[in-house]
């Protein structure tokens, strides 16, 4: 049986990952953020000194990484790594190792186990064009990277963050080109919108706004059919 499920894509910074939180908390849906999964796995594989040319080794991770969802919190080997693979150098190897197809196909199962009732609200790049294609509504989130970088650097002020002491705005924009270049050049799952997809600019609106919209989308979506 189909579960109903709203995928959310969208480039480094959109927004997606809170938003898809809020969307999944208002429907009383799981949520699937799939890009943790990839940061975990980058972090786990750099603990363990695996090398980013040995596929064999890295096909191997991803299929016995031991990776839980507790809350907001990201156990990773039972050890909380939440704050670890929030770096940006972890979402660079993530990047990287996510062009693999291997990786890709070890990670694939694991992230459409996430699809049980009563639905589900999946964050990601290739959600809507891959992991589930029947999904019920798609959503592209975007902006453009100078807005998405501002964005980024406000959320670096918080002394928490894993990069917090050493950012300058345009290296934070130069980033951001530079992994939605890596992500959407890719040959396998490329970051890209699914043909059906409801593309959102979300650089006007706050994220209530973009919260609302997709609610209501998914109102007449669900109403319709
Ligand atoms: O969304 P994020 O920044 O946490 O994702 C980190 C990287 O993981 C992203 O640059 C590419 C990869 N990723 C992917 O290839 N496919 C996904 N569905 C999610 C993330």
């Amino acid at each position: 049986m189909l579960i109903p499920t709203i995928t959310i894509d969208g480039p480094v910074a959109s927004g997606k990952g809170t938003v898809a939180r809020a969307v999944a908390h208002a429907l009383g849906f799981h949520l699937l953020d799939s890009g943790a999964i990839y940061r975990a796995f980058a972090f786990s594989c750099r603990q363990k000194s695996i090398d980013i040319l040995n596929y064999k080794d890295l096909a191997d991770e991803a299929k016995v990484l031991s990776l839980e969802f507790v809350g907001e919190n990201v156990l990773l080997n039972g050890t909380d790594a939440t704050a670890d693979i929030r770096s940006e150098t972890v979402g660079m190897l993530a990047s990287k190792l996510s062009a693999i197809s291997d990786v890709r196909a070890g990670l694939l199962e694991r992230q459409r186990a996430f699809a049980c009732e009563p639905g589900l609200v999946a964050d990601g790049r290739d959600m809507g064009t891959v992991v589930f294609p029947d999904a019920t509504l798609k959503i592209y989130l975007t902006a453009t990277a100078d807005v998405r970088g501002s964005r980024r650097f406000g959320q670096l002020s918080d002394a928490s963050h894993a990069d917090a002491a050493t950012s300058k705005l345009d290296d934070v924009i130069a980033q951001i080109r530079s992994r939605d270049q890596q992500d959407k050049s890719r040959a396998i799952a490329p970051l890209k919108p699914a043909k059906e997809a409801i593309v959102i600019d979300n650089a006007r609106q706050t994220k209530q706004e973009t919260i609302d919209s997709i609610l209501a989308l998914w109102s007449i979506q669900t109403r319709s059919s």
